[in-house]
């Protein structure tokens, strides 16, 4: 005899499975031993410098698109085109950074609330600022970014990690001056019109 279809059965096939949980598969602080050739010292080192960094890059990340939404005055569009060029690139290194410290063995930070409590960045206002107060802000984030970066990436080298090393110097610190002055010459006081 031919077994019936219960339709009850198949419409449950179909139906999302909501509403599950599990614990976690691996604790945040404990590695996983990549065959990448690195002793496990240096990926730990690596992993925890890079979520440094990785915190205090999506902070300036943020940073920048608050400022592209909260700017104002008379250079308001090409500040406003700027902050979301750079904001756009700071992305790029936020992934890039995360996915490094997968490939060490590591748990990328990811939460806005884990991101706020390692930050080295200091909070900004939730109101709105001036133009100049916004670039001073975004200066020091971009220093603060680049002195920290630019120790990690001598550990590193001291630790044979090469790639780490190649992403900071090569893609962060880069980066990291290049806009820094693109910004800092908005902050020159020059006059716009007749020579002073
Ligand atoms: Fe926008």
């Amino acid at each position: 005899m031919a077994k019936t279809i219960d339709s009850d059965e198949l419409l449950q096939q179909a139906t999302p499975l909501q509403h599950q949980h599990s614990h976690e598969i691996q604790p945040y602080g404990q590695l996983i031993r990549m065959p990448i050739g690195l002793d496990e010292e240096a990926c730990r080192e690596s992993a925890e410098n890079l979520n440094q960094l990785l915190a205090d890059t999506m902070t300036l990340r943020d940073l920048y698109k608050k400022h592209h939404w909260q700017a104002a005055g008379p250079m308001f569009y090409s500040l406003h085109l700027l902050f979301d060029k750079h904001f756009e690139e700071q992305s790029e290194l936020v992934d890039a950074v995360a996915e490094r410290i997968q490939s060490l063995g590591g748990i990328a930070l990811a939460g806005a609330h884990d991101v706020a409590e390692t930050t080295l960045i200091p909070r900004p206002p939730k109101g709105r600022e001036v133009v100049p107060a916004q670039i001073s802000r975004l200066l020091h984030a971009h220093e603060v970014i680049l002195k920290e970066a630019r120790t990690m990436a001598r550990l590193a080298d001291d630790r044979d990690d090469a790639g780490t090393n190649d992403l900071i110097v090569g893609s962060v610190i880069r980066t990291n001056e290049s806009q820094v002055w693109f910004l800092a010459e908005h902050a020159v006081d020059v006059p716009l019109v007749r020579v002073k």
